[in-house]
Formats: structure tokens, C-alpha cells, sequence
């Protein structure tokens, strides 16, 4: 399934959003310039900046300021796959070679600090209070979530609770941010605000559900991504907690071990037990009841294209295949 065609209703906002990456990317610093043009002009869906101006746009917000939100965003995104890339050490991401395979750690780590800052300059010359506070949360859970995650490591013992926990912090609220900031640029009331921020979280938690599944190889050859880097960095994903609790318990003892040594070589008998406990199947249904959750958000909202839209997306992130 293509995103692209799901845009087509603010199909100039995101041309518009695209010039001004470009444009905000700049640096007088050659390797931030470099290094920033290697990971933004090799691609990415783009959903968080689409859903931000879907969302500004669903709100019947006319104005253009949602553009500079949406690369700020954007930014915030990119910043952490760079951060996340280094600390899961990544080798591929959106097919090439990560930037930290390419340039070292050092240089990737410090390239994300320009982004995460440059977002904040952006921040300020939208001068507002609210902006600021949404988006500096946003931020602030999503480092909870990053070193969370790292705390659960290598833990066979993760219940999908704290897995969900992860997810909401580390990729649910930023997706969350973004479209509340869409309803709050078009001056909506404080209760449809929340409705369009939890649209927003639960298209959030069932996109990164979908990414753990994919993770298993269930993308398509434009996935982008290596397979299995959830089991080597001993991350306990859902497809695989749904394994292991549904697994006896004889099966399930080599499993856990795999988890602990991060042993990639029990890739094949892990995707064995995600088959025999038919675990994708939960995990896709998982999703799906978020994307459906999503999308009764948004029914105070009046009807339009950009709010069809808004559901399309919602879809595509459990159908999406890379
Ligand atoms: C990757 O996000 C990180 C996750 C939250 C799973 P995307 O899949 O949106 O990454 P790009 O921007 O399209 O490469
Ligand atoms: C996504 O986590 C990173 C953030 C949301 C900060 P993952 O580690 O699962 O994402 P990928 O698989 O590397 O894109
Ligand atoms: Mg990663
Ligand atoms: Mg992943």
C-alpha cells in the first residue's frame, strides 16, 4: 500500500512542507549539511508532517503556520532515528546504509542535537506558549520512552503493559502532538483538541505495533530496514511476547534465552513459534483496534477530504508493509 496517493488532498501543503525541510535543513557546518541531506533526501513516508497538515486542514485551519509545524515535526523524527539508529546500532534505514554506519556514531549523534535544536528555533517563531509546551512534552516522553526501552532490554519477562508503555512514549506522542497542534492552529475547542491528539496516539501505537511486525518479515521489498534488529538488540516486541505466553512452557525456555543473548541465530525457531501461536494475527489485530479507535476520534469533527484522509491513514498504518 502507497501513503503517497493519501495526501492528495494537501498535496501542495506538502510540497510546500518539502521546500521548507530543505530550506531549514542548511547549516554553514558541511557535515551537518551532509549528513542532514543523506538521511532527508533518502526518503521516509512523511506521515508525521501529512497528518499534521490533515489534521490542521480536517480542523478548517486556512492559514499556512501548520507548514512549519509540520517540519518541525518532521525534524523531531528524524532527530530521534538518528539517536535510535546509533543506540540500536541500525546499518539500514529507508534503504541505505544509516548515517552512523557511514559517518560514525560521533557525528550522527551530534547531527540529531542540530535537528532536536534547529526544532526549537522553529518552535519559538511560532510564539506560542501552547506550541512550546505540546511539543517540549512530546520531546521529553519520547526520551522516556527511548531509555525505558533500554532498561527493558534483553527482558524475556516484559508484559505487553510495558510494552504499550514504550510505545506510547517513544512514537505514540509525537504523532499525538503533531495532530493536536493541527486542531489548535484551527482554534478548536479544548475537548476537540484531545480528540484530534488521541486520533493522533492511537494511529501512533498501531503504526509502531505494525513496525514490530514487520520486523519479523512481514514488509515488502521496500521495507528498507534490516530484518530481526528487534531480536538483536534484545528489544520483547508484541509479536513475540504473544509468542511466549502462548508457547508451552519447554518451547518457550530456548526462546527466552535468545531474547537475553540477543542470538539472532534463533531467529528462524522465534518466527516458528510466532507462526504456531499465531501471534501475527494478534498483533495485527492489536493494531487494528487502535486504527479503529483512532478513527471514532474523529467524529466530532465535521466530514471532509482531509478528515477521509485522516482515516485513510489511520488504515494504512496497520496495512502499510513498509
Ligand atoms: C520509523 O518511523 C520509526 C518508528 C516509529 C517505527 P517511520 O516508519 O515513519 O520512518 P520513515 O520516516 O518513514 O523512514
Ligand atoms: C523507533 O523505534 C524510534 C523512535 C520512535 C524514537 P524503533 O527502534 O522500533 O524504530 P526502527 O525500527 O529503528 O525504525
Ligand atoms: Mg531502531
Ligand atoms: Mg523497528
Amino acid at each position: 500500500m502507497n501513503i503517497q496517493p493519501l495526501f492528495q488532498p494537501v498535496e501542495h501543503d506538502m510540497r510546500a512542507v518539502d521546500a521548507l525541510i530543505r530550506k531549514r535543513l542548511n547549516s554553514n557546518v558541511v557535515l551537518i549539511n551532509t549528513l542532514g541531506e543523506y538521511i532527508i533526501s533518502s526518503g521516509g513516508k512523511r506521515i508525521r508532517p501529512g497528518l499534521v497538515v490533515l489534521a490542521a486542514r480536517a480542523a478548517g485551519y486556512d492559514g499556512d503556520a501548520h507548514h512549519l509545524l509540520a517540519v518541525i515535526i518532521e525534524f523531531i523524527h528524524t532527530a530521534t532515528l538518528l539517536h535510535d539508529d546509533v543506540v540500536d546500532e541500525s546499518t539500514l534505514r529507508r534503504g541505505r546504509e544509516t548515517a552512523n554506519h557511514v559517518w560514525g556514531n560521533d557525528a550522527s549523534v551530534l547531527t540529531g542535537d542540530f535537528l532536536y535544536t534547529r526544532a526549537f528555533q522553529m518552535m519559538v517563531e511560532l510564539d506560542s506558549f501552547e506550541v512550546m509546551t505540546v511539543l517540549a512534552d512530546a520531546t521529553n516522553r519520547i526520551a522516556e520512552g527511548e531509555v525505558m526501552q533500554l532498561m527493558h532490554t534483553h527482558d524475556p519477562n516484559l508484559t505487553e503493559a510495558n510494552y504499550l508503555e514504550v510505545v506510547d512514549r517513544k512514537t505514540a506522542s509525537l504523532f499525538a502532538a503533531g495532530c493536536r497542534l493541527g486542531a489548535v492552529l484551527a482554534g478548536r475547542s479544548e475537548s476537540e483538541c484531545e480528540a484530534m491528539s488521541e486520533f493522533g496516539r492511537q494511529l501512533g501505537l498501531a503504526f509502531q505495533v505494525v513496525d514490530d511486525a514487520l520486523d519479523y518479515g512481514h514488509g515488502d521489498d521496500t521495507y528498507g530496514k534490516n530484518l530481526g534488529d528487534d531480536l538483536a538488540e534484545g528489544k520483547t516486541t508484541l509479536p513475540l511476547i504473544c509468542a511466549l505466553a502462548r508457547s508451552p512452557q519447554a518451547e518457550a525456555a530456548p526462546l527466552r534465552q535468545a531474547i537475553r543473548d540477543g542470538d539472532l541465530g534463533a531467529l528462524d525457531s522465534i518466527k516458528k513459534a510466532i507462526e504456531s501461536t499465531d501471534a501475527m494475527t494478534y498483533t495485527f489485530g492489536r493494531a487494528d483496534e487502535a486504527a479503529q479507535t483512532a478513527i471514532d476520534c474523529l467524529d466530532v469533527f465535521e466530514p471532509s477530504h482531509f478528515k477521509d484522509a485522516l482515516i485513510s491513514l489511520a488504515r494504512f498504518s496497520v496495512q502499510r508493509r513498509s
